[in-house]
């Protein structure tokens, strides 16, 4: 069998997980949901459920996956052979949500390179709002299958990048990664500094930061926020087995695991401040839609016409944000690819590389379905599908794998091997385990 590659560096490490969990669901995920439910309310739930469920899963990955030196797959079988099944659960999981995201960040490609056409289009919305539409030609109904070239070209940039990003493991991700997790975070600077200095984007802020108390009682703000804390660091979808398994003996998995969680906070929080001082600023509050898709391609554009009366700086603006959305997908992207083919080569003993291929390949395949006139009404179906209920239900069936046949004390100090500075106290480790089996299992059952 072949050498197992290794992270060159902790940084590196740390940069290529960061650089998973960053991706479109900061940018448009976590905004929208904060709009559905009351701004700060959604922050101040998110940021426990965080605290309470996201962190000690994300340690609990990877210390598996480094303890068994093994992909998702293998790793959930060295816990007890039953709990296969959950592994394979996640990697079916990933493969699905790749064969969309890809069509997602080929369409964040199409409009990054139409982004001259907002030059034109000062103050017009319906031309801003339309101009996806026009592109993809995708109807929102279920019934077309037209696809249209250029959308085709952009859909082969996107799986040749992720490809090449990926194609030998470790080694070519430590090298991208360096790039990729530091130029959307400029982006969204140079964006912050546009919005919070423009009339009316206090109002937006405000929305984002105030609780509203009222909404706290809505169980839908719950579902909503364990799904988005497991959604956004990539925990559930056989990423982190992946990225664990290539960690280091000597690595400290406590201390590196919250930089990880806390850097994802942050540019959540980053990228709300964004799009709630733009729609602040252009007086569109009230358009922000639970739905990134909406935001990102119709809501947006219609922002980035109405930023100045100059089209050329619009045009530039527009430029920057579908910009900081390629950087922000392509590092998530590679790694959801990297996460199916290290399950499926260590269970099978193939070759890394051949696996990659041919995940490109079928996936590349299944995509085209996604950029069909019929698409967008199919993406929201999958996407509604594997995100929400099925993150959560592989979230309940870790918990109980390790918690009831697996020893917590054995995961924990797996975690806390190497700890110096923070170690993970133990009432807090299991208290979460526990609190995330019962959490998942209520919300499983209420069938949302
Ligand atoms: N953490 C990623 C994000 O927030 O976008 C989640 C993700 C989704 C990773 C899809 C990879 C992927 F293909």
């Amino acid at each position: 069998m072949e050498k197992r590659g290794m992270w060159s560096s902790r940084l590196t490490f740390i940069l290529a997980a960061i650089g998973s969990a960053v991706g479109l669901g900061n940018a448009w995920r976590f905004p929208g949901l904060a709009a559905k439910h009351g701004g700060g309310t959604f922050l101040v739930v998110y940021l426990l459920a965080m605290l309470l469920m996201g962190i000690p899963l994300l340690m609990m990955e990877i210390a598996i996956a480094r303890k068994f030196r093994r992909g998702a797959i293998e790793s959930m079988r060295g816990i007890g052979k039953k709990w296969e099944p959950v592994g394979w659960a996640a990697t079916s999981n990933a493969f699905v949500i790749v064969c969309y995201y890809a069509v997602v960040f080929a369409w964040v490609i199409l409009m990054f390179i139409n982004s001259w056409q907002f030059a034109n289009m000062t103050g017009d919305n319906e031309a801003a709002s339309g101009l996806f539409l026009q592109l993809t030609q995708t109807t929102g109904a279920i019934e077309g299958t037209n696809i249209p070239g250029i959308v085709l070209v952009c859909l082969l940039i996107s799986w040749g990048l992720i490809f090449y990003c990926i194609r030998n493991g470790a080694s070519s991700v430590g090298k991208v990664v360096k790039f990729t997790v530091f130029a959307p975070v400029v982006l969204l600077l140079i964006m912050a500094v546009k919005g919070c200095t423009m009339p009316g984007a206090m109002e937006g802020i405000k929305m984002l930061f105030v609780p509203d108390i009222s909404a706290f009682s809505d169980p839908s703000l719950w579902v909503d926020a364990i799904g988005q804390v497991f959604y956004s660091l990539s925990i559930m979808m056989a990423i982190m087995f992946a990225y664990g398994s290539y960690v280091g003996n000597d690595a400290d998995i406590a201390a590196d695991a919250m930089i990880i969680a806390f850097s994802d906070m942050a540019v959540s929080v980053l990228s709300g401040i964004v799009m709630f001082s733009t729609m602040g600023g252009t007086g569109m509050l009230g358009e922000i839609t639970a739905s990134g898709i909406s935001t990102a391609f119709f809501v947006y554009p219609t922002a980035i016409v109405n930023l100045t009366g100059n089209g050329v700086v619009n045009a530039i603006f527009g430029a920057i944000f579908y910009l900081m959305l390629i950087t922000l997908a392509i590092d998530s992207a590679f790694s959801i690819v990297e996460g199916i083919s290290a399950a499926i080569a260590d269970k099978f003993h193939l070759k890394p590389k051949t696996v990659t291929i041919a995940v490109c390949a079928i996936c590349g395949i299944i995509s085209l379905v996604f950029i069909t006139e019929a698409g967008l009404a199919w993406l929201d179906i999958v996407d509604n599908w594997t995100n929400q209920i099925n993150l959560i239900l592989i979230g309940v069936l870790e918990c109980i794998a390790i918690g009831w046949t697996f020893s917590l004390r054995k995961v924990l100090g797996e975690v806390n091997k190497n700890a110096k500075r923070f170690k993970m106290p133990y009432w807090w480790f299991a208290s979460s385990i526990n609190l995330s089996r019962r959490c998942c299992s209520l919300v499983c059952s209420s069938g949302t």
